[in-house]
């Protein structure tokens, strides 16, 4: 780690157990597989770092275009593109030493057991003291995705639960609105040890000359500051409604660009802080936003981070 990344001690926490640098968390996908980053940016400004998506095998993606620009934000139907477990585990796992961050293996697939053999073998990686489970894959078996309903959610949750034994298991969600409470109590139940929300909002931009979708894939996923604010209410609502009282951390994640976003997912309740679609354009934005939090922590007369999370008040 560089001195000049010496992160700001008011700013460093503890994510499910896991002592981190700091609250910023780069998000799954979004830069490379795991250490790709360091080319343009310090590693140790973020306190955890989140790889690409592994699957038991390798998956080549969909077809181009796989990312469009679209106001306020961008689109993508990248896929499932990644190297494969057995790759990932001889190829990147050794190459996670040494970056002054903490890594967290994202896991995905097709079925139950394509999760259990995946964090299984993130599990046994003592890189890896963080797992996040992305779940919005549709189930291979049964055509619905594990994220939509809490039934699917608990199984495939508590399957996992049971074959880690070392590592925390962060569940990721995708953005809901009713359902939001019901979904992250399903997989605190079956025990995940914290949530990070949102994934992408499914969408869809049409070339209305051609008549066809901006996205080879057709359909795909928006994400940067159009997704902001919904991602906020959702983390305020979870924290409010059941991950406070069950003492579960949540990583705020969507539309992050500014320091004065990443504090407002603190006061909604957020441990910790995702950032991803900012770091195609911003590789000074970690940095910055870290400057940004330590001079409001201050300001608010607290002298740790900690002491903002769930803050905001709202009307009852
Ligand atoms: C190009 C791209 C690839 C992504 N790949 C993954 C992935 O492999 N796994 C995953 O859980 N989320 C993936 N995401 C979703 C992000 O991790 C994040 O949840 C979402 O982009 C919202 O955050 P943002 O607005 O800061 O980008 C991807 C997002 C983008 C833009």
């Amino acid at each position: 780690m560089s001195a000049m990344a010496e992160p700001h001690s008011s700013l460093s926490t503890t994510l499910a157990g896991v002592h981190l640098t700091g609250p910023l968390v780069s998000a799954a996908g979004t830069g490379g597989t795991a250490t790709e980053l360091a080319d343009v940016l310090d590693l140790a400004d973020f306190g955890a770092v989140t790889t690409k998506s592994i699957t038991p095998e390798p998956r080549a993606g969909n077809p181009a275009m796989r990312v469009a620009d679209v106001p306020a934000g961008m689109l993508n139907a990248v896929g499932l593109m990644n190297m494969g477990v057995d790759s990932f585990l001889s190829g990147t796992v050794p190459s996670l030493e040494g970056h002054g961050t903490t890594f967290i293996g994202s896991v995905a697939g097709h079925s139950i057991e394509d999760y259990v053999r995946v964090a299984a073998a993130f599990d046994a990686v003592e890189s890896l003291p963080l797992i996040e489970l992305n779940l919005s894959c549709p189930n291979s078996s049964t055509g619905r995705r594990f994220t939509d309903g809490p039934d699917e959610l608990a199984e495939v949750v508590g399957e996992v639960r049971k074959a880690v034994v070392r590592s925390r298991i962060l569940v990721k969600l995708p953005l809901l609105f009713e359902t939001a409470v019901p979904m992250a109590a399903a997989a605190i139940e079956a025990g995940a040890d914290g949530l990070t929300m949102i994934n992408t909002v499914p969408a869809l931009s049409i070339d209305v000359e051609d008549r066809t979708s901006r996205l080879g894939f057709g359909h795909g996923g928006l994400s940067g500051p159009a997704v902001h604010l919904p991602a906020l209410s959702m983390v305020q609502r979870v924290y409010a409604g059941v991950a406070r009282d069950a003492g579960v951390p949540i990583v705020g994640l969507g539309g992050v660009r500014r320091w004065e976003q990443a504090a407002a997912f603190v006061l909604a309740g957020a441990t910790a802080i995702g950032i991803g679609t900012t770091l195609y354009h911003d590789h000074r934005a970690p940095r910055r936003i870290n400057r940004g939090l330590a001079r409001w922590v201050r300001a608010q007369g607290c002298s740790r981070l900690d002491e903002l999370v769930g803050q905001v008040r709202l009307p009852s």
